[in-house]
C-alpha cells in the first residue's frame, strides 16, 4: 500500500499520482549459460552484448578460471580483493578487511557487489562464537529504500551508534553472537550503494537476482562457508524482499548444481514486522486502533464505526483490482481509498506508526532521533574512508527515494505465494512481530500465516498459540508447525531488536539452533 510505504519512509504522501497503463514487474531474462568463457570485466560487459557459446553444460567450476580464495583471512585490510564466478559474468564482489572497527572481537569486512553498473555495499561480521561452524545470516532493512545500516547501528549489529562524535559502541546482544552476519544496502541508490548511468532498480524481482548472484559468488569463493546453513532475514518491506530473495537463491541452486557447484544451503527465511500480504493488513488497522488487540483503543468510537463501515468496500475493491487480476489504475485507486479510510485516522493523531505506545518524536527522523546520529556518523569523511566507500557515493541517508518501486507497484503485490513455495520445499520460515507496531502489525501478520494455502495449513492452524519466555518472563506468544513459526514480541515496536534486544537475541539464537522458542 502506498500509505504503508510512505510511512515506512517517513514521508507523508498525499494523493500520489499513478500511471494509467499497467506496469508489470521487469523480469530479467532467463540467465544465459556462460559456458567456460573466461570471467569478464563486469562493467565493460552489458547484458545482451555477450555472445555465448551454445549450451554444453561443462563443469565450469573445475576450469582453471575458478580459483577460490578459500579463506576470508586471505582478504586484505588495505585494498579490495575481487571475487568473481564463472556462472555470473556480469557480477563480481570487492571485499576488504576492516581493522579495529565496530566489533574488535571478530574479523569484519566491507565491500561491494558489482553487477554491471550496479554496486551494492555490504558489511560482513564473523560470529562471536565459532565463525568456522556457525550459520550465515543475511540482513536487509525495508522501505523500500531504507539502509540496512539502520539495522546494524540501531538494532541487531555488533555495535550501536548513539552519538556521531563518539562513534560505535560494542553491542552485547548482537545477532553475530552465534552467526556470521551480512548487512546489505539494497537495492542500488540505498545507503552506500550506487549505480552508474542513472540506473535504478524498481522491482523486488530485479533486486533478487543481484542478491542471489552475490550469495553464490561468496559461498563458492570462500570455500570454508560452503554448505553452511544460510538464513535470509529482513524487516518491514523485508516481508516482500525476503520471500523473493529466498526463492531466487533456492531456484538458482539448479543452475549451480548443473555446473558442478555446491548448492546454497538455504535453511530459513526470517521476517520481522513484515509487509508480506497487503490484503491481510487491511482489517488489522481497525483491530490495532479500535480494539484492545495490543493496547486499549486509541481512536474514538465514531471514527472506528466509520472505519468498520469502509472496510468491506475496501477489501472487496482491493481483492478485485490488486489480487484477483492486477489492474494498476484500479489497484492504486482502491489503495488510496483504503489508505484514507483505514490508515488516515491514526496518522492524524500524530502517533508513532512504528509504536502505538508512543508519539512520533521527530517525523524527519523516522520518529527515532537516534537515526540522526547514525546518519551523521555515516557521513563522517574518516568513516567513509575506513569503510572503503566508493567516491561515487555522495552522502548517506537513512532512506532514499523509492519512486521506481512505487511506479512498478511493487508495494501492491502479495508475497505470500513465495512463502508457501519455500515452506513446501523444506525451507523454514520465522515470522516475528513486535506487538506495539501499527504499520506492519501482529494482527495482520498472524492472519496471513493462518490463511496461507499450503500443505501445512491444517497443522499450523491447529497448533496452540502458547507463551514463550526469556529468563522466566513471558516474552510473547508463538505458534509453530511444519516449518512455519509465528511469534509475537510483547511491548516491542516495528524494530524489535531496538526495543527488546535481549528477547530478540534469544529468539534468533533458538531459531538458529532449531530449538522451539
Ligand atoms: C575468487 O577470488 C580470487 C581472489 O580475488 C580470484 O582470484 C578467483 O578468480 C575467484 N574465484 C572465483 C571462482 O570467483
Ligand atoms: C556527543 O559526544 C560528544 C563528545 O563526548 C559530546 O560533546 C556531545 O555533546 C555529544 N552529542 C550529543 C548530541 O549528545
Ligand atoms: C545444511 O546445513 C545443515 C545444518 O544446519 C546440515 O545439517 C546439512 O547437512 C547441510 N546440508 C548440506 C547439503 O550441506
Amino acid at each position: 500500500m502506498l500509505a504503508t510505504t510512505a510511512l515506512l519512509l517517513g514521508i507523508a504522501q498525499v494523493g500520489a499520482a499513478y500511471s494509467v497503463s499497467e506496469i508489470l514487474p521487469v523480469q530479467d531474462p532467463i540467465p544465459v549459460w556462460p559456458g567456460i568463457l573466461p570471467v569478464q570485466d563486469p562493467i565493460a560487459v552489458w547484458p545482451g552484448e555477450e555472445l555465448y557459446p551454445p549450451f554444453e553444460c561443462p563443469s565450469a567450476l573445475s576450469t582453471p578460471e575458478f580459483n577460490p580464495v578459500g579463506s576470508l583471512s586471505a582478504v586484505r585490510p588495505d585494498a579490495y580483493t575481487t571475487l568473481t564466478h564463472p556462472l555470473f559474468t556480469r557480477h563480481s564482489v570487492r571485499i576488504k578487511q576492516s581493522t579495529d572497527f565496530c566489533d574488535t572481537t571478530v574479523n569484519s569486512y566491507t565491500g561491494y557487489i558489482d553487477v554491471d553498473a550496479k554496486h551494492l555495499f555490504f558489511y560482513f561480521f564473523e560470529s562471536r562464537s565459532n565463525p568456522d561452524k556457525d550459520d550465515v545470516l543475511f540482513w536487509t532493512n525495508g522501505g523500500p529504500g531504507c539502509s540496512s545500516q539502520l539495522g546494524l547501528y540501531m538494532e541487531l549489529g555488533p555495535c550501536r551508534v548513539v552519538n556521531a562524535t563518539e562513534g560505535p559502541k560494542f553491542h552485547p546482544e548482537s545477532w553475530n553472537s552465534n552467526a556470521n552476519v551480512f548487512f546489505v544496502d539494497q537495492p542500488v541508490g540505498v545507503g552506500y550503494s550506487y549505480a552508474e548511468h542513472g540506473i535504478t532498480v524498481g522491482t523486488t524481482e530485479e533486486a533478487a537476482d543481484d542478491i542471489a548472484a552475490f550469495i553464490a559468488i561468496f559461498f563458492e569463493n570462500f570455500s570454508s562457508f560452503k554448505g553452511r546453513s544460510l538464513h535470509l532475514a529482513g524487516e518491514s518491506y523485508g516481508g516482500r524482499y525476503i520471500p523473493l530473495f529466498a526463492a531466487a537463491v533456492y531456484d538458482q541452486n539448479a543452475l549451480l548444481a548443473a555446473v558442478g557447484g555446491t548448492p546454497i544451503n538455504l535453511t530459513s527465511g526470517i521476517i520481522g514486522n513484515g509487509f508480506t500480504d497487503p490484503a491481510a493488513m487491511l482489517p488489522s488497522f481497525h483491530a490495532m486502533t479500535c480494539t484492545p488487540a495490543s493496547l486499549p483503543p486509541v481512536l474514538d468510537i465514531s471514527t472506528c464505526v466509520r472505519m468498520k463501515k469502509a472496510l468491506p468496500r475496501c477489501q472487496k475493491w482491493y481483492k478485485t483490482a490488486c489480487v484477483d487480476q492486477f489492474d494498476s489504475m484500479s489497484c492504486h485507486a482502491a489503495n488510496a481509498f483504503c489508505e484514507t479510510e483505514l490508515l488516515g485516522p491514526y496518522e492524524l493523531t500524530g502517533g508513532n506508526p512504528y509504536d502505538i505506545s508512543k508519539s512520533c518524536e521527530d517525523p524527519d527522523a523516522l520518529c527515532y532521533p537516534v537515526t540522526n546520529s547514525i546518519v551523521e556518523y555515516l557521513n563522517r569523511p574518516d568513516v567513509l574512508d575506513a569503510l572503503g566507500v566508493d567516491p561515487h557515493v555522495r552522502g548517506f541517508a537513512s532512506c532514499s527515494d523509492s519512486v521506481a518501486f512505487l511506479q512498478s507497484a511493487d508495494d501492491l503485490r502479495p508475497s505470500v505465494d513465495y512463502v508457501e513455495g519455500l515452506l513446501e520445499r523444506g525451507v523454514a520460515v520465522l515470522i516475528y512481530v513486535g506487538t506495539y507496531d501499527w504499520i506492519c502489525n501482529w494482527v495482520g501478520n498472524e492472519q496471513w500465516t493462518l490463511d496461507m494455502d499450503w500443505s501445512g495449513k491444517d497443522a499450523f492452524g491447529r497448533a496452540p498459540l502458547r507463551a514463550w519466555e526469556v529468563d522466566g518472563a513471558v516474552a510473547g506468544k508463538t505458534r509453530s508447525a511444519a516449518g512455519l513459526t509465528f511469534a509475537t514480541v510483547d511491548a516491542a515496536g516495528h524494530m524489535v531488536p531496538y526495543d527488546k534486544p535481549k528477547q530478540a537475541l534469544a529468539l534468533i539464537n533458538r531459531w538458529l539452533a532449531k530449538e522451539p522458542l
